[in-house]
């Protein structure tokens, strides 16, 4: 069997839901689970958190029903509304709450014959100008939703579009034009992402929707996941397959990109792109080997990595290599290859086994 392994520790995850509760105290939680539960697993995160969550999001009607099948009473929020109109009823069937976030939703709605009415998360575009209404369009919307059949609760929810830069003045902003609108009835009201539940408490509201940190990687640039008390999911673990002594001037990988400036031991480990390793990711990059930190060497292939273990002679095949994980922050990774850890953690691909840890 390739040595290559996803272990996730779902207890790690219970922790970090309750974290975030705790940040947000006698506020209602959404555990975020979209694309695979950010790539851990939807069915086992959402298993893990049954008795836990308030609630779960999710970006679309499959997605969804995932979740309902593996939970019948929990609240499921579909974040970004119903995509075309015949999806309403099998909302209703599968008793979600609806986000509606432009007047084509909306209206398709109010056209929708319901069996049940749903709960409605009206949504405020309140500066990230991707989906929503303007406030003086929810000030519109608010009486004709209120009244209508096919709602339940109305509720008001938005989104950030800088939260994870602390003291960026679009966060303020942002919670001030929700704040504007809550002299209109709204049953319930959601704001705050990972970020803002862990550093804006004026945007805790009833409810709040953490994703990334309950995988226990960091929204921020500048504060880990340890400094934020939260605990890394997902280990991605492979194994060195393979060592040799490389010359002075002799190149590695693909491309021939990496040259030895001293002699070097390189090794070969079994993880590549195509398991979702950035392939961007430069040579320096750190891998983690006997708990050491060891630079990548050259281009990512499809199926392994190399890496410069001339500072570690220690190391020898079939030693087990942590690309990123309980000591080796994804975060880390992530800076390295110019990106952040969502996606790192989402593009673990098909092909890497996941085994869960309770
Ligand atoms: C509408 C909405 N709410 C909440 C989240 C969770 O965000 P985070 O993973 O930053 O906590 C997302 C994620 O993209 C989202 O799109």
């Amino acid at each position: 069997m390739r040595p290559l392994v996803a272990t996730v520790d779902l207890s790690a995850i219970r922790h970090n839901y309750a974290v975030a509760k705790r940040c947000a105290p006698g506020r209602q939680a959404f555990a975020v689970v979209k694309a695979n539960a950010y790539g851990h697993g939807a069915r086992e995160v959402v298993s893990a958190l049954h008795d836990e969550a308030d609630g779960f999001a999710v970006a679309c009607l499959e997605e969804a029903a995932e979740v309902r099948a593996l939970h019948a009473d929990a609240r499921i929020l579909l974040l970004e509304g119903c995509f075309e109109p015949s999806e309403y009823l099998i909302a209703a069937q599968l008793r979600l709450d609806v986000a509606v976030q432009g007047p084509e939703q909306a209206h398709a709605l109010l056209e929708t014959q319901l069996p049940s009415a749903l709960n409605v998360w009206l949504k405020l575009d309140s500066g990230m100008h991707r989906l929503g209404f303007s406030a003086s369009a929810i000030r519109d919307w608010h009486p004709r939703l209120k009244q209508a059949k096919q709602v339940a609760e109305l509720n008001l929810m938005s989104h950030f579009a800088c939260a994870d830069v602390r003291g960026d003045s679009l966060n303020e902003d942002q919670v001030e034009c929700f704040l504007g609108l809550l002299d209109l009835d709204f049953d319930q009201r959601s704001l705050a992402n990972s970020a803002a539940v862990l550093t804006i408490p004026a945007a805790h509201m009833d409810w709040v929707r953490p994703g990334i940190m309950l995988y226990g990687a960091t929204p921020f640039a500048d504060i880990s996941a340890v400094e934020l008390g939260l605990r890394p999911a997902l280990n991605l673990e492979a194994q060195l397959i393979a060592v040799r002594d490389v010359p002075v001037g002799e190149s590695v990988g693909y491309g021939a990109r990496w040259v030895a400036q001293r002699p070097s031991r390189i090794g070969t480990v079994s993880c590549g792109y195509a398991d979702g390793y950035p392939r961007h990711a430069p040579s320096g990059t750190p891998v983690l080997l006997g708990g050491k930190r060891v630079p990548l060497a050259g281009r990512v292939s499809m199926d392994m990595l190399a890496v410069d273990l001339t500072d570690l002679p220690s190391a020898s095949v079939g030693e087990s290599v942590e690309l990123w994980g309980a000591h080796l922050p994804v975060d880390e990774v992530a800076a390295h290859a110019g990106t952040i850890g969502y996606e790192l953690l989402t593009k673990i691909t098909a092909r890497v086994p996941r085994r869960y840890r309770n």
